[in-house]
């Protein structure tokens, strides 16, 4: 073969197709790093006030909160192994390529991680025995070491999305200086604070003080929520550098995407709404139910928010560069004529289920080329997207698959392919068949050859 296409050992997650394993860790990795930034933020200012003698901003940052924030990059630390763990089981070359580009600035964001374990724990384990100045020192700079590694990090996920200046090869800066950096950057450091101030809402509740002193703690720790505010123009900013295909979908092409917008938009604006309007300019108290549901809504609009991100990207993992499916353009169109599967070193696991060899190069190639964002019969099954659909209407979409669906790739095999994966879902909606006919029509495969030559092997979207 003149390409050497990297084939590594596959997973199967049952029902669940591998975007939503990636996106359920994501989603937790993503809320508790966050908090834990926003957090070391909110103790730093509550132990300068405390310093200054005001014993209530004492007792919340010897209280529990810390605990919380200590739990939180224990757990945000853990869960963000574990997102390694699963993106490489689910997109090996993807993490590879990331590597590969980002190398060092990966390991820079390592180093600023490690600072901010070793200053948080430092704050925890011996922060009572310090003086002020070393407690704040050490406070100030798990804050901003937390926050550091939000930036280095930000850069290497954001250029996923718009690599930029990346793609004309003007290197790894401006890769990682890319187009959606500076408002990405900005929109998580804006929910890092507002998650921080809603959990010390709801810690400060549980203190023991007088109403009116909490009501006071409250309305302090509730500034942090206002860069809230901002959010819409950092999102609107975010919109306006996606590419042109990514933003038609978010704003009404493809509906699911649509109303996670919505849902994670609805939510901020609640929260804002609540934080803004009713504890910092009404000066309403929030009682602790209250508070742990405005962080239950924060914990939606984020899963709603990565969710989107995340689907934004599609067909690519690696926008222009590398498909969902692993597999990078040129070698789409070496595939075309080699076929998917030929490369494919790997047996299928459940090959005894099929009754004949065209069906299991059929799920082969499902395998191959669709199972990044498709399960048979789970989440996206493609069996119940093409149930009611007749044979050539099958063959002409799949064939044009990057026209059928301007968000999955082209496809990237010959026309035998195509058959076998149209007699494989066939089959499958017909209810698994102990015999099934092979199809061997020269003019079925002509037809779908000539779709395929008609189609190309360019995605739809540009950059
Ligand atoms: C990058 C992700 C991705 C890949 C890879 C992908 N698809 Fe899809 N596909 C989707 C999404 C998202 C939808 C939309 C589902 C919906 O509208 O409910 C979809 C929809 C479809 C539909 C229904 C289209 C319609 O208009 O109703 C078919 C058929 C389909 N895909 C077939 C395939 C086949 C066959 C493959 C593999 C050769 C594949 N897809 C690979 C993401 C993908």
């Amino acid at each position: 073969m003149a390409l050497a296409i990297p084939y590594y050992p596959v997973n199967e997650f049952g029902p669940l197709m591998k975007g939503l394993v990636i996106g359920g860790v994501g989603i937790l990795h993503v809320f508790l790093a966050q908090f834990a930034i926003g957090g070391g933020m909110l103790l730093y200012y509550f132990e300068g006030r405390a310093q200054r003698g005001d014993a209530d901003a004492r007792k919340f940052v010897d209280g529990y909160f810390r605990v919380l924030v200590l739990v939180s990059f224990v757990f945000g630390a853990l869960t963000g192994v574990a997102m390694w763990f699963t993106t490489i089981q689910v997109g090996a070359r993807t993490i590879g390529l990331m590597v590969d580009e980002f190398h060092w600035l990966w390991a820079t964001e390592w180093v600023w991680f490690s600072i901010e374990v070793c200053a948080g724990y430092a704050f925890y384990r011996f922060g009572s025995r310090l003086d002020d100045r070393a407690r704040r020192s050490l406070l100030g700079l798990y804050a901003f070491a937390a926050w550091m590694s939000l930036f280095w990090i930000n850069g290497i996920l954001s250029w996923q999305l718009t690599p930029g200046g990346w793609l004309d090869g003007n290197g790894m800066w401006a890769g990682f200086f890319n187009p959606s950096f500076w408002p990405s950057l900005f929109f998580r450091t804006a929910v890092a604070t507002t998650l921080a101030a809603l959990v010390a809402c709801v810690v400060i509740n549980t203190m023991d003080l007088p109403r009116e002193r909490k009501a006071e703690l409250i309305r302090r720790a509730s500034r942090f929520a206002a860069p809230i505010a901002l959010m819409p123009i950092f999102a609107l900013w975010f919109l306006a550098v996606i590419p042109e295909d990514s933003r038609t979908w978010l704003l009404g092409g493809s509906l699911p995407m649509t109303m996670f917008v919505g849902v994670a938009a609805g939510a901020s604006m609640l929260i804002g709404a609540y934080v803004i309007v009713g504890i910092m300019i009404k000066r309403l108290t929030i009682n602790i139910a209250t508070a742990t549901l405005l962080l239950v809504l924060a914990f939606g609009a984020t899963a709603a928010g990565e969710f989107v991100r995340e689907g934004a990207r599609k067909p690519f993992t690696v926008r222009g560069v590398l498909y969902s499916t692993s597999l990078t353009p040129a070698e789409v169109a070496h595939l075309r004529v080699t076929g998917a599967t030929v490369g494919d070193p790997y047996p299928l696991r459940d090959e005894a289920r099929y009754p004949t060899a065209q069906l299991q190069r059929g799920a082969k190639v499902f395998r191959v080329l669709c199972d990044a964002c498709h399960t048979k019969h789970g989440s996206n099954s493609l069996v119940e997207l093409v149930r009611t659909w007749t044979d050539d209407q099958m063959r002409l979409n799949i064939a044009k698959l990057q026209r059928t669906k301007g968000f999955m790739p082209p496809f990237a095999g010959n026309a035998e392919d195509v058959e076998a994966l149209v007699q494989m879902l066939k089959w499958e909606v017909a209810g698994t068949p102990r015999s099934w006919p092979a199809s061997a029509d020269p003019a079925v495969v002509a037809q779908i050859a000539r779709w395929l030559d008609e189609v190309g092997t360019s995605p739809m979207g540009g950059r």
